[in-house]
């Protein structure tokens, strides 16, 4: 069974388009199944017993899957993060509302006061008033770079905590060389590397195949069948 089976597995033994189109499918109850997973919408859960209770409050690592509240996620949701995890050969997903939304939980999490940002210059360009607007106030520094920098090494300080790229990049669509900004990044200590893959999306190209920490996709774009 597909579900069975290990990463390394799934790899050698079934291709990607083959492992794509089976993903997210429901288990089988009574030898049957819906083909896509049925719709799930909640807001508290019961559980039958405290020790169920207990076993699904269990702390996993962050962000892991539980269905212990609805705005925390349901079956549904962790399904399509499932086949995003597929999609971009990752290890785990998170949905968020929005891809503004996502970003903002990615810069506003891993960033502290007193930590240094570089940003591309080709970002979409919501993220510079996410960047004027909520890290600016809270000491985050950060710096634009040229989607064309060639030394990309000699615009990192002590400080430096994350590089946020976009390939391509909005809207001039120039590629970033993600495998070489990871080299740098991951040289210089503990640089996160984060990646809008929004453009591509995972069908076309997958940054954390490439050395990224962290990709992030709009589903409301390529994703969702959306020009
Ligand atoms: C490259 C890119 N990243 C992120 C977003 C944000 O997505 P959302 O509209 O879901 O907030 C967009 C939306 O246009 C985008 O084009």
């Amino acid at each position: 069974m597909l579900t069975a089976m290990t990463r390394d597995e799934k790899e050698t033994t079934v291709g990607r388009g083959t492992r794509l189109v089976h993903g997210a499918r429901p288990p089988y109850v009574d030898g049957r199944r819906p083909v896509n997973p049925p719709v799930v919408r909640a807001a508290t859960v019961d559980f039958a017993s405290m020790a169920d209770m207990a076993a699904a409050q269990q702390p996993g690592s962050a962000g892991a899957q539980s269905f212990t509240y609805g705005v925390r996620g349901t079956p549904t949701g962790f399904a399509l993060e499932d086949l995003i995890t597929d999609l971009e050969n990752g290890h785990g997903t998170k949905l968020y509302s929005s891809g503004l939304e996502a970003i903002a939980a990615v810069l506003l999490g891993f960033l502290h006061p007193g930590d240094h940002l570089l940003v591309v210059d080709t970002v979409y360009a919501p993220v510079r008033q996410l960047l004027d607007r909520f890290l600016h106030e809270r000491g985050i520094r950060y710096d634009f770079y040229s989607p064309r920098e060639p030394d990309l090494a000699r615009l990192l300080q002590p400080t430096t905590r994350m590089i946020y790229t976009e390939t391509p990049g909005s809207v001039t669509m120039e590629l970033q060389d993600i495998a070489g900004i990871a080299a740098i990044a991951h040289a210089h200590g503990d640089v996160l590397v984060v990646c809008d893959n929004t453009w591509a999306s995972g069908y076309c190209y997958r940054p954390l195949e490439h050395g990224a920490d962290l990709s992030i996709v709009a589903g409301t774009k390529y994703l969702g069948g959306h020009s």
